[in-house]
């Protein structure tokens, strides 16, 4: 079954870049750019990958952002992540990037996606993975920084496919970003939105009633609520589920009790992803294995798991085509 997942063609659709920040390569930034972690070695920082809930990750979430500086720092961060998808057997993954987390220190929005931006072209040239860009913005933010960060991305639209909304759920319901993403539609971005992680079903329902969202990052809350379910099934919106980011975050006690088999017997459209995979103890495949472990998850189960992240990419029609193909092939030989 380690061998099956290992190999299966997939796609990551729920990824924060700086959630994929490893500890030594953050150290040698934070060397390299003259600036003080809280935290004395590697270890110590380790040790403190310990959360209690979604505030307490992000809190230390922010910390480790705080040492990347210039164009180079994203690209290698940006860069690294896209190797480990090479050998995971990711094909394509969609890439969020929180780019207030740094403007709000000083650093440029075009050194941001222009670090980011390139690495992506050259991954792709180099190491055939595709990626997509989703610019998230911080819900604990007004909605008017996040109107001033829409209007930074409007010179680099072209590098970006979407907008998501991520950071404190609870007390930051999508209703107080209802303008922003209604203007970035006008722009042409995709919609998406965190919801439904740590806050109630009521967000889920407001993400798509105002936001008007194509995808639902997490929507663990949605099983709370039969109404909602139809609503998702009908109009055909994926959850982006993250088991291992559900369990470090103990949104789940145990990944036994992980509603995803819940949400595929419902006849939900359903991914799975490894959200902040340097903070929550796995890559893509790693959350693919403990769940399938946790759930008793068949092949059958998995290839459609796989499946559903190529349908629900932002990938244009021809591309998805080839990858769900590959992955057709690739399951008929190994079922
Ligand atoms: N930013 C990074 N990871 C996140 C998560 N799991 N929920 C909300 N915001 C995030
Ligand atoms: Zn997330």
């Amino acid at each position: 079954m380690i061998n099956f997942i290992n190999n299966l063609p997939k796609a990551e659709l729920h990824l924060h870049i700086e959630g994929t920040f490893e500890p030594e390569l953050m150290f040698n930034l934070a060397t390299k750019n003259n600036i003080k972690l809280p935290y004395q070695s590697i270890e110590e920082l380790k040790k403190a990958y310990n959360f209690d809930n979604l505030q307490h990750f992000l809190d230390i979430y922010y910390k480790g952002t705080s040492v990347l500086i210039e164009e180079q720092d994203f690209y290698d961060l940006t860069y690294n992540y896209l190797k480990k998808c090479a050998s995971q057997q990711i094909r394509h993954v969609e890439i969020m990037f929180d780019p207030q987390s740094h403007t709000s220190r000083g650093v440029n929005f075009e050194t941001i996606i222009n670090g980011i931006s390139k690495a992506c072209l050259d991954a792709e040239r180099s190491i055939g993975v595709t990626s997509l860009l989703i610019m998230s913005f911080l819900r604990h933010l007004s909605e008017e920084e996040a109107i001033k960060t829409l209007k930074q991305s409007l010179p680099f639209k072209k590098n970006i496919k979407a907008v998501g909304l991520d950071s404190s759920e609870k007390n930051n319901p999508p209703s107080k970003f209802q303008h922003v993403f209604l203007e970035a539609t006008k722009q042409g971005y995709i919609p998406v939105a965190h919801a439904g992680e740590e806050g109630p079903s009521e967000y889920i329902w407001e993400a798509i009633e105002l936001l008007k969202v194509k995808r639902i990052d997490h929507g663990n809350n949605a099983l709370n609520d039969l109404d909602l379910i139809d609503t998702i099934k009908n109009r055909n919106i994926p959850l982006t589920i993250c088991p291992l980011s559900n369990l470090a975050l103990k949104v789940v006690d145990k990944l036994e009790e992980h509603p995803l088999k819940k949400l595929l017997d419902s006849g939900l459209e359903v991914t799975i992803n490894s959200d902040d995979p340097a903070y929550f103890g796995g890559q893509l495949n790693k959350n693919y294995i403990e769940i399938q472990k946790a759930l008793n998850l068949t092949k059958f189960d998995l290839y459609n798991l796989a499946k559903n992240s190529f349908q629900h990419s932002f990938l244009n029609d021809d591309k998805k085509e080839q990858y769900l193909t590959e992955l057709e092939v690739y399951y008929n030989k190994n079922k």
